[in-house]
């Protein structure tokens, strides 16, 4: 499934004192199956945009296609709740949308808002608590009994079980501790890698743009300023000066490196590859 961004722009409390023009002429598609991110300076635009997605916001003008579902200024609710079963939306802290008396009914509850009847809910529920490794013996708890990390499971296996096509993170892992920074990251690579879904990856963090994502979209000031291959536009340094955006480390290390004469075969993605290949550099010129 695609969506297809065509002239969107998104206009805030139009016609008044607080009027401000946070997308501007946005062209731009998200293909099938990819892990993208989305990058931006702060208030460069990213949450809009994605907000764009499934209704949350509808363009000012312009026309946002989710796989057939058009969202323009005249959409109905209707519509707009078609776009929300395609698109699946983790914010910032999953836990604090959870609500439900058990952990099962918690995960239940979207299904069965969709449509579905209790026992196919139930079924969906126990698949995706399962891929998330859920400890069965928790199903009947209530979620806020659970741990911080468990309590994440569950809220994200909630919006799983609507068996969405793309998934959108909006800095998914920010407030985290290191631990569970990696935890959430490799979770949703898990789910990615198994679900087949599309990713957009919002995030400051650009180690986990380097490592997770295939091409990034580039935000600033309201426009898109890039999009291609991740490593392409992550290691050109002019650039991502220019837009206040960090260098990811592993690339920077390279960087200074290649500076002192030692050139990598290839460059790495993380810090694990960058060992090996500096390893194997050494081994080349011993
Ligand atoms: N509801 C709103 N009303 C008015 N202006 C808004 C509203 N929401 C966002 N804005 C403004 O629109 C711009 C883009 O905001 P947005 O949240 O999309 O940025 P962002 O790229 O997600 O930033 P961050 O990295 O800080 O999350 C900002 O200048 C913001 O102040
Ligand atoms: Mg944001």
């Amino acid at each position: 499934m695609t969506i297809e961004f065509k002239d969107v722009n998104i206009i805030y409390n139009p016609r008044s004192p607080f009027e401000f023009h946070a997308l501007k002429d946005i062209n731009t598609t998200f293909d099938d199956k990819k892990f993208y991110g989305l990058i931006g300076h702060t208030g460069s635009g990213k949450s809009t945009l994605i907000q764009s997605m499934n209704g949350l916001i509808l363009p000012t003008s312009g026309v946002v296609n989710v796989d057939g579902t058009i969202l323009n200024k005249k959409t109905k609710q209707k519509t707009i709740h078609q776009s929300k079963m395609k698109v699946g939306m983790v914010f910032q802290f999953p836990e604090h949308q959870l609500f439900e008396a058990t952990v099962l009914r918690d995960v239940m509850f979207g299904p069965m808002n969709m449509g579905a009847s209790e026992e196919d809910a139930k079924t969906k529920a126990i698949e995706y608590l399962q891929l998330l490794k859920l400890p069965e013996d928790l199903y009947e708890r209530s979620p806020f009994e659970l741990s911080g990390g468990q309590m994440r499971k569950v809220a994200i296996a909630g919006i799983l079980a609507m068996e969405p096509s793309i998934l959108i993170l909006d800095e998914p892992t920010a407030g985290l501790d290191p631990v569970s920074h990696d935890e959430t990251m490799k979770l949703f690579y898990d789910v990615y890698k198994k679900l087949n879904v599309t990713i957009i990856l919002i995030t400051h963090d650009m180690d986990d743009v380097l490592f997770y994502t295939d091409e990034v979209k580039v935000m600033d000031k309201g426009h898109l300023v890039n999009e291609g291959p991740t490593k392409e536009i992550l290691r050109d340094k002019d650039f991502m000066t220019r837009y206040n955006l960090d260098i990811p480390h592993v690339l920077q290390l390279s960087q200074d490196l290649e500076d002192k004469g030692i050139h990598l075969s290839r460059i790495p993605s993380n810090f694990e590859e960058f060992i090996v290949l500096y390893k194997e550099w050494r081994r080349s010129h011993a």
